[in-house]
């Protein structure tokens, strides 16, 4: 985890939502929301949550939420936006490991979480971990790109990801079903030299842990 990152989030956080509106539309989450098949009365994790993007859509649709994030200033958002606990619960992650137990959500999200991580595939390990039996993971992030000014302004760690890639860290971290295909969403930029605009297509993950989930 770096201290840059978290500063710049910190720093972003109040502006975060129109910023977001500004990169890409509310559709990747409709999309994801879809794909994991969510249900009212389910449990998520929002995982790299930001300002509370995917967790505003899961509280819509019925479910509660852990949302994590290594930025105070953003759970701080996330919490003035959903005050009550029993709705949305935020976690601040200091370490690689996120501060969930094992098998404890119905499905896991991170909409463009992973190309700010370290090492991809220990974290979507991590996300399997806190899966239930027959839960999903989700995750909305950039397919591979050229625009490095997108490391330099936005922190990012990952110039977007091969899906050959993501397809094989989902599937080492033991998950089924794995599918990563387009989302039919872009995600755009324009760098502050004014000069250079990235158009980025985002990728939709999702696969499902083994073993058959409890009965409600
Ligand atoms: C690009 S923002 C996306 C926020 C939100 N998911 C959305 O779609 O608006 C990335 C978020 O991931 C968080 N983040 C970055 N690296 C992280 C890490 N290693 N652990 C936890 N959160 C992290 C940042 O603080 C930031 O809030």
């Amino acid at each position: 985890m770096s201290e840059g990152s978290r500063a710049y989030f910190d720093e972003a956080a109040p502006r975060w939502d129109a910023l977001r509106k500004s990169f890409f539309s509310d559709a990747v989450r409709d999309k994801a929301l879809s794909a994991a098949g969510v249900r009212p009365g389910g449990t998520a994790a929002d995982i790299g949550a930001g300002s509370g993007f995917i967790t505003e859509g899961l509280v819509r649709r019925g479910l509660r939420v852990i949302a994590v994030d290594q930025s105070p200033a953003m759970l701080d958002v996330v919490r003035r936006k959903f005050p009550e606990p029993a709705a949305v619960e935020c976690r601040l992650v200091e370490t690689e490991r996120l501060p969930v137990e094992d098998g404890a959500v119905d499905h896991v999200f991170a909409n463009m979480y992973l190309h700010h991580v370290a090492s991809p595939a220990d974290s979507i390990r991590e996300m399997a971990r806190i899966l239930k039996p027959g839960g999903t993971l989700v995750l909305t992030d950039l397919d591979t790109h050229h625009f490095e000014f997108l490391r330099r302004e936005h922190r990012d760690r990952w110039m977007g990801f091969p899906r050959e890639d993501v397809r094989a860290w989902m599937s080492g971290a033991g998950l089924d079903a794995v599918s990563v295909d387009c989302a039919g969403e872009r995600c755009c930029a324009r760098a502050t030299c004014g000069a250079v605009f990235a158009d980025v297509s985002i990728f939709l993950a999702s696969g499902r842990k083994g073993g058959s989930p409890a009965p409600r």
